[in-house]
């Protein structure tokens, strides 16, 4: 496939993939050489002197090609690799290429114009094709329009990349963060490592900064960067103050510099925290710890357990990375929803009553759904922010697996409410004795039928693959996507659907199943 960006620039060179080009226009002999037919390449020449050297050539007898096409037999560069040129000529011929095409150095051009007829060609006139340059990647710019699977080829390159968009995003520079998010996904969908600085010509969105961590890497075996910002204190300390559920790097950033650095120092200064702190701090080292899958199906048990009781029918889909096939997360998230438009209304406060009462949450938060679709379109800058009735909570799992036994014991004994108890326990392994459950972070999402698709697709992820899909619905389709609804703003109405690949095929993309979300 061919990055979008260079499409771009290509087209105004390349009018047509057909089999006739357009010949140059101007002063010209009668063609003296039919059987050569050259093509004479703006990259790095420029437009004036391509111009130029193809107006000498048609005076001199040549056939010169203004746009490239299938006749082309000689291809004529200056300044370009045989990387480049070959890549640019797969592009050209949708990477097909079987190359009958010469491609050639300004030099045989120039001595040709001189002999006043197309010279032999040498190895000196070819352009060289370096073997090591022969695998150079090449990937479409949007990341929604790539599969990119949990089988990562570049995990140094990306761990350092994922580290300095994490610094960026801790330090609230979010369009920094997203350039090293956007070039950390390009490294993510390649087939193979990369070795060579060279196989990255042509990549989309590795900027000059990106490119430098990269090199480096290739060169020293570690970012400088990277390994210096892991090992600062600001860094260490946004990361712990942020592991605290509550807390954004806002918050975070204000305590640092009051001089905490540590848990202990924000315990002991005067903060009043508030709910959701106090539970982040009380469950720290637990809500820092991955969640298992087989944690998050042993949630899926007990919310659906909840959802049959209160109301039969509702069905709930595991989502977020879990969905797309990670074996970990730092939450395990739920959507749900009712196959009945409006018989989810309201369902949210009774699933959460009935996990309180059976003791299930040290903590909870639910916010009401507050969307409602506006006749002339979603407002402007799109919000990507959602509306759906929410409920952030944590859980207390028991540590028994998927058996769960104390806790599917009260939840079938009919007792009143075990909250207290829930938070009670909230306790340190005392006498030696392994406390028996652990917090788990959970979000909830109820969803009317209509809309389940877009949350379905909006809550699977990843973070980056959303933003991508958002961007090109603006960008490429003047369509505006949200996960309650895809506005077209060209014909001026939603777009309805009822599956993710209804809404791939509105945005006029190739479908990406979950698994290769990854991005
Ligand atoms: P998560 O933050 O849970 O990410 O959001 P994740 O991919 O599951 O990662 P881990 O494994 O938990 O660390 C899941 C998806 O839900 C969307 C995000 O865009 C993400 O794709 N989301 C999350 C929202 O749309 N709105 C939110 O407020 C939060
Ligand atoms: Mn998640």
């Amino acid at each position: 496939m061919v990055p979008l960006k260079r499409r771009k620039l290509l087209s105004t060179q390349t009018g047509n993939n057909g089999n006739s080009g357009t010949d140059v226009i101007g002063v010209k002999a009668p063609v003296k050489f039919p059987d050569v037919v050259i093509f004479l390449l703006e990259r790095k020449m420029g437009a004036s002197r391509r111009a130029f050297l193809s107006q000498l050539a048609a005076k001199n007898g040549f056939h010169v090609q203004e746009t490239f096409s299938g006749m082309v037999t000689h291809v004529v560069s200056e300044g370009n690799s045989g990387a480049e040129v070959g890549s640019w000529l797969d592009s050209q011929t949708d990477g097909s290429a079987h190359r009958p095409v010469h491609l050639l150095d300004m030099s045989w051009f120039t001595q040709s114009m001189k002999a006043g007829r197309p010279i032999d060609i040498t190895d000196t006139h070819r352009l060289q094709v370096d073997e090591s340059e022969v695998e150079v990647f090449s990937v479409p710019s949007f990341a929604c329009q790539r599969r990119t699977t949990l089988e990562n080829h570049n995990t140094v390159l990306t761990d350092a990349l994922s580290l300095l968009a994490e610094m960026a995003e801790l330090s609230a520079e979010e369009g920094r963060g997203v350039a090293f998010r956007r070039a950390c996904a390009v490294l993510k969908c390649l087939n193979e490592p990369v070795t060579a600085m060279s196989q990255l010509r042509g990549l989309p969105c590795l900027g000059e900064h990106s490119l430098r961590v990269i090199q480096d890497i290739l060169e020293n075996g570690a970012s400088s960067e990277a390994e210096s910002t892991k090992c600062s204190e600001r860094f260490k300390a946004l990361k712990l103050l942020t592991g605290v559920f509550g807390v954004g790097c806002k918050t975070a950033d204000r305590w640092i510099r009051e001089g905490i650095l540590s848990l202990q120092q924000l315990t002991d200064s005067a903060h009043s925290l508030n709910r959701a702190q106090q539970a982040g701090v009380d469950h720290y080292d637990d809500l820092n710890q991955p969640v298992t899958k087989a944690e998050a199906d042993s949630i899926s048990v007990i919310v659906e357990k909840a959802l049959v009781t209160v109301l039969p029918g509702a069905t709930m889909t595991l989502i977020g990375g879990f969905r797309r096939g990670k074996q970990t997360g730092h939450d395990v998230d739920f959507l749900i929803t009712h196959p009945e438009e409006g018989a989810e209304v309201g369902l949210m406060p009774r699933v959460v009553s009935w996990l309180q009462s059976k003791g299930f949450l040290l903590y909870q938060k639910t916010t009401r759904n507050s969307y409602l679709e506006a006749k002339d379109g979603p407002a402007r800058p799109a919000s990507n922010m959602d509306r759906f009735e929410r409920c952030f909570s944590i859980f207390k799992l028991d540590k028994q697996g998927p058996g769960l036994q104390s806790h599917t014991q009260r939840a079938t004994d009919g007792e009143g409410s075990h909250f207290g108890d829930a938070v009670d326990s909230v306790c340190e392994p005392e006498n030696g004795q392994i406390k028996q459950w652990r917090a788990v972070r959970v979000d909830l999402v109820v969803s009317p039928i209509s809309q389940f698709p877009f949350a379905l697709l909006g809550w699977t992820g990843s973070k980056l693959f959303e933003r991508e899909l958002r961007r090109w619905a603006g960008h490429e389709k003047s369509m505006s996507l949200s996960s309650h609804a895809l506005y077209d703003s060209t014909q001026r109405t939603y777009l309805r659907a009822t599956s993710e690949e209804e809404i791939f095929t509105h945005l006029g993309l190739e479908f990406i199943p979950p698994s290769e979300r990854n991005a």
